[in-house]
């Protein structure tokens, strides 16, 4: 497939996608002026913040701060790459795909992959039958009722059972037309002495299917009934498995996730199972390992927030320690559920209720207090040694805390606990955070000047980009009155300099472009900027001040480079100065002329 052949299919399905129909087969909308509201569904509101401006093609949540083009918000939505969401559009408007050549290294791999899926769910169906419509699902039936696992439950993870003999998915299958190495490499069953036979791999077990994020089933957990071993059984690796990427109830979860801003992470898919029968729907399992930073990654494309509810046992709360370490770098806000004594979040339902549950989930510790509450209990520092341990196990914990008023707080807390002179523990934490380089800086808790000028600048920037984009003949004017270097915000930055290669090459300004173009941040601040209303001003007015306001920022910078460089050289009796000065007065002259409505 060509190139060409592939932007004329995009173009097509773009134009005719229109953003406010796609958008309202998911969310009500409703107009106001010339943009049309609703509540958003990438995060949890009551009032609408979500907005969108159909004749510019553009969505953006003033609550969320997500935005983009059509494309953008239904590979959002339907959990897609961009380019699959274009795929999904273009199927539901008829459009067919330009065909290009594969390799044919890429289509066996395909074909594996789509064979290797159709015998996975051919086993969802076929263990999933034998639980709910043979006899042989007897002992399952009893197995999930005695641990209170409803119907609905059991369609809706579409659980299943292995009969309790040694081939009859293989010989059911085999029977069908199925190839016994496909067989074999989706690990459904294992090769017997003899060659020629094989044998079923899940045996006598409660089956568990697990799905990838498109629900679609990439292998199985199998656990035994009684207190037989292995306890749980699961596929080995495959093209399609992968558990340090996978995790359990990813494909249910991940809308929930999203609206609730934060997702609980358990350690089994049992808990998972049960913490989403309880009504809380925002729930994943790793499965049976560690949890990774490939894990944490793919949550954090979701919500900003992660939870983890662990076994409370000693077991348990090492796993958490070590799942805090691993999520540490990655910027991830953590949070811990304390189940209370011993207990997994399964038997702590099955025993107190799903409201009991939800009453933990809302008492969620942060990092630092969980940590600081594991290491107070594993340490006796009631020691001068335990006391230090205690404190060097914190340090690093505390450097962490970018918040100035938080820091201080569990800095007192601390030097409280282990009863230290809160001095050392400053003195601790500063030795420590100078150690680092270039280390966790603490932030004191804004400047409310700074940041609401940093702001005026932005909503301008914001103003003379949308103003370029309706008329690119302005941007001329811009570049005249604003270098690219002025422009402070990065994202802003980016948009222009986009804006002007354009123009230069005479290319029309369209949302899809500037979506394939533009990094995640400056595609989200163009959407912004589309969508974000005047309060009521006129636009050229308002492109008038906006410019003028940034322009006044830009020659402030200038002024004060200029005066510095002056003095200096007066100073040093450099004769420079005259030309400096000459120049810190010609800035003067121009920005008191500049006129700011
Ligand atoms: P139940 O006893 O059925 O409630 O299971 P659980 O979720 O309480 O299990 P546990 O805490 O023992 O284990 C958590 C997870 O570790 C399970 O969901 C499995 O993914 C994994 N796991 C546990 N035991 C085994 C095992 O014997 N083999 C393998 N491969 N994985 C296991
Ligand atoms: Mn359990």
């Amino acid at each position: 497939m060509r190139n060409e052949d592939m932007d004329e299919f995009v173009e097509r399905v773009r134009s005719q996608s229109d953003i406010l129909t796609v958008v309202s087969a998911y969310v009500p909308m409703k107009k106001k002026g010339n943009r049309y509201w609703g509540c958003c569904p990438f995060h949890q509101e009551k009032t609408p913040s979500f907005s969108v401006v159909p004749d510019k093609g553009f969505f953006y949540c003033f609550g969320c701060h997500v935005g983009g083009n059509v494309f953008k918000f239904l590979s959002l939505v339907e959990n897609v790459s961009y380019f699959e969401a274009i795929k999904l559009q273009a199927e539901k408007l008829h459009i067919p795909l330009p065909e290009r050549q594969k390799t044919p290294q890429e289509i066996q791999r395909d074909r594996k992959l789509s064979e290797l899926r159709k015998v996975n769910e051919m086993a969802r169906d076929f263990f999933h039958n034998c639980l709910t419509m043979t006899r042989y699902g007897e002992a399952g039936k009893a197995y999930l009722a005695g641990r209170g696992i409803p119907d609905e439950t059991i369609e809706e993870f579409r659980l299943g059972f292995a009969p309790n003999a040694w081939d009859k998915l293989a010989t059911a299958f085999l029977r069908r037309g199925v190839d016994k190495e496909l067989l074999l490499e989706a690990g459904l069953v294992s090769p017997g002495k003899d060659s020629s036979r094989v044998y079923d791999k899940f045996r006598n077990r409660v089956i568990i299917p697990i799905a990838d994020e498109r629900g679609r089933v990439v292998g199985f957990g199998g656990r035994v009934l009684d207190d037989g071993t292995p306890k749980y059984l699961n596929t080995q690796e495959t093209l399609l498995f992968n558990k340090r990427r996978l995790l359990f109830g990813m494909d249910r979860a991940h809308r929930a996730i999203q609206q609730m801003g934060y997702a609980i992470v358990v350690e089994g898919y049992m808990d998972a199972i049960s913490v989403f029968g309880a009504g809380v729907r925002n729930v994943v399992a790793s499965l049976g390992t560690a949890f990774t930073v490939e894990h944490c990654r793919k949550l954090l494309r979701y919500a900003p927030r992660i939870y983890f509810c662990y076994d409370s046992d000693e077991a348990g709360q090492a796993a958490t320690m070590r799942a805090l370490s691993i999520v540490r770098e990655t910027g991830a806000e953590v949070h811990v559920i304390v189940v209370p004594d011993g207990k997994d979040p399964d038997e702590y339902i099955r025993k107190h209720g799903a409201k009991a549950f939800e009453a933990l989930v809302k008492k969620a510790m942060p990092l630092v207090e969980y940590r600081l509450q594991y290491v107070l209990g594993h340490t006796a520092y009631d020691t001068l040694e335990g006391k230090v341990r205690a404190l060097h196990e914190m340090i690093p914990v505390l450097s962490g805390i970018r918040d100035a008023a938080e820091l201080l707080e569990y800095r007192k807390k601390l030097a409280r606990v282990l009863m230290l002179d809160e001095g050392i523990v400053a003195s601790e934490i500063g030795h420590y955070a100078g150690s680092r380089d270039p280390g966790p800086q603490v932030q004191t808790r804004g400047r409310p000047a700074a940041a609401s000028q940093d702001n005026a600048l932005r909503r301008a920037g914001r103003i003379v980009i949308r103003t370029a984009w309706q008329d690119v003949s302005v941007l001329a004017h811009v570049r005249a009155m604003l270098p690219l270097d002025s422009i402070h915000d990065e994202a802003q930055r980016e948009i222009m300099e986009f804006l002007f290669s354009c123009q230069e090459q005479g290319k029309p300004l369209d949302d899809v472009a500037a979506t394939e173009s533009l990094s995640e941040a400056a595609a989200t601040e163009l959407s912004r900027a589309m969508v974000e209303t005047l309060g009521g001003r006129e636009e050229a007015e308002a492109y008038h001040d906006s410019i003028h306001v940034l322009r006044k920022a830009y020659l402030n910078t200038l002024y004060m480079q200029h005066s510095r460089k002056a003095e200096e050289y007066l100073r040093s009796g450099n004769p420079g100065y005259r030309e400096e000065l000459a120049e810190v007065q010609k800035i003067k002259e121009e920005m008191d002329g500049l006129q700011i409505g």
